[in-house]
């Protein structure tokens, strides 16, 4: 597939304002801030096709790019900024729970975590909800720039090995928007989901 053909469909602010529920999705998922929309702007090779921010929050719907015809990328928003209102997390949580449950063209979850703060409890739950499902997920620990290489190595190890107890397919590899790190990686097992 070639990701730098990717061009933006549509935001919605719930499932029911998606386009049919055809084909094949995957979704960028993770906490706010961890760099989702920087990923898919790094993979599609397109500065602003996602709206990144220094501001946590700041993708608030459901974002919908699409490589081919059915064949889709989702820029979900992100979770656990604790300074956003109440209402506006209530919204948020509701969104994203139904899009995970409800979606039947999700095949994949892209689960981005900062390398630095990996695993948290909200990542822990998407994780073990994307296994309940058996929805195969690739976890990206982003800004991998961020960390020496020995530190990166070791992180990389640490997740390697708690991710096992959670026997689902996942695989774990590091990634930086910045320094182009792990974008094969990426490519490739966005390639295997879109392949089917
Ligand atoms: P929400 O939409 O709020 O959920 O955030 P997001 O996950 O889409 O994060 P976004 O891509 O907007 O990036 C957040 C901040 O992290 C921005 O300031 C980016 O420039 C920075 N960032 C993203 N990726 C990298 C990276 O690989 N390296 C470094 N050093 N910074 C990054
Ligand atoms: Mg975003």
């Amino acid at each position: 597939f070639n990701y730098h053909m990717t061009h933006f469909v549509m935001s919605a602010p719930d499932i029911r304002h998606l386009p049919t529920d055809a084909g094949i999705e995957v979704a960028f998922a993770g906490r706010s801030n961890a760099g989702k929309s920087s990923a898919l702007n790094t993979l599609t090779n397109q500065k602003g096709l996602a709206r990144t921010s220094k501001t946590p929050g700041r993708t608030q719907l459901i974002n919908l790019f699409e490589i081919e015809p059915e064949r889709r990328l989702v820029d979900l928003p992100g979770y656990g900024y604790a300074e956003v209102p109440e209402e506006v997390k209530l919204h948020w949580q509701r969104a994203l729970g139904e899009y995970l449950q409800k979606r039947n063209s999700l095949k994949g979850l892209v689960v981005m975590m900062d390398i630095r703060h990996p695993l948290k409890d909200l990542d822990q739950q998407m994780i073990k909800w994307a296994v309940s499902v058996a929805i195969p997920v690739l976890i990206l620990l982003t800004k991998a720039d961020k960390l020496a290489s020995g530190a990166r190595k070791a992180q990389l190890n640490q997740v390697r090995k708690d991710v096992l107890a959670f026997t689902g397919d996942i695989q774990v590899e590091a990634f930086s928007s910045l320094k182009k790190t792990g974008v094969d990686k990426l490519t490739e097992k966005l390639d295997s989901w879109f392949g089917e």
